[in-house]
C-alpha cells in the first residue's frame, strides 16, 4: 500500500492537530488501521515515511498499544476489561462466556474471522462494570446471557472498518 494523494490529504489533516510527528504518530496509525483493518508491515513503513521516522519507532508504539493491530483481525473486535472494577464485578463469568460462545481465546479470531477477542485495561466505564467494548460501542453491565445477545446483534453486520 502506498498513499495515494486523497490518503494524504486525510493524514495532513491528523497530522495538524499535533505538535510534531512523534505525537501524531498514533493518530496516523490509527487511521491506517480504520482504513485497512490492521496495520501491515508495508502499511507501517509507509506511514513512517509519511511521518519522517523511523519504522523501528513505530513498531515500538504499535507493539505498546494493545488496540493498534499488527495482524488481520476479524471483523469485530471484542476488547473485555480485566481492570480490578470489572473483575469484582463478574469479569470471568463474561469472559468465559465469550471464550465457550466463539471457541477462541484472548489474541485470537474465530474461524469464520467474525471475531478477534482482546483483554483491555480499564475502559473507564467503572460505573457500569463489567463492560466490554465492541470495535467502538461500549456495553455497559454486561452478563453472560448479555454476552449472547451482543453476539447475535452484531455478527453480520458492520465491522471494525471505516
Ligand atoms: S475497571 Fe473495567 S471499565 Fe474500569
Amino acid at each position: 500500500m502506498s498513499f495515494s494523494a486523497e490518503d494524504k490529504t486525510r493524514l495532513d489533516e491528523i497530522r495538524s492537530h499535533y505538535h510534531d510527528a512523534r505525537a501524531a504518530s498514533v493518530s496516523v496509525m490509527r487511521w491506517v488501521q480504520r482504513t485497512n483493518g490492521y496495520i501491515s508491515d508495508e502499511s507501517l513503513q509507509d506511514a513512517a515515511e509519511y511521518l519522517g521516522l523511523p519504522a523501528a519507532d513505530l513498531e515500538g508504539l504499535a507493539t505498546f498499544y494493545n488496540l493498534l493491530f499488527r495482524k488481520p483481525v476479524g471483523n469485530h473486535v471484542i476488547k473485555v476489561c480485566d481492570s480490578v472494577s470489572c473483575w469484582m464485578c463478574g469479569y470471568e463469568r463474561v469472559r468465559d462466556r465469550l471464550r465457550e460462545r466463539l471457541g477462541i481465546g484472548f489474541g485470537e479470531t474465530s474461524e469464520d474471522r467474525e471475531f478477534t477477542l482482546l483483554p483491555v485495561v480499564c475502559l473507564g466505564n467503572c460505573d457500569n462494570a463489567p463492560t466490554l467494548m465492541v470495535n467502538d460501542h461500549l456495553y455497559d453491565r454486561v452478563t453472560p446471557e448479555g454476552v449472547d445477545s451482543i453476539l447475535e446483534a452484531v455478527r453480520g453486520h458492520g465491522g471494525n472498518r471505516g
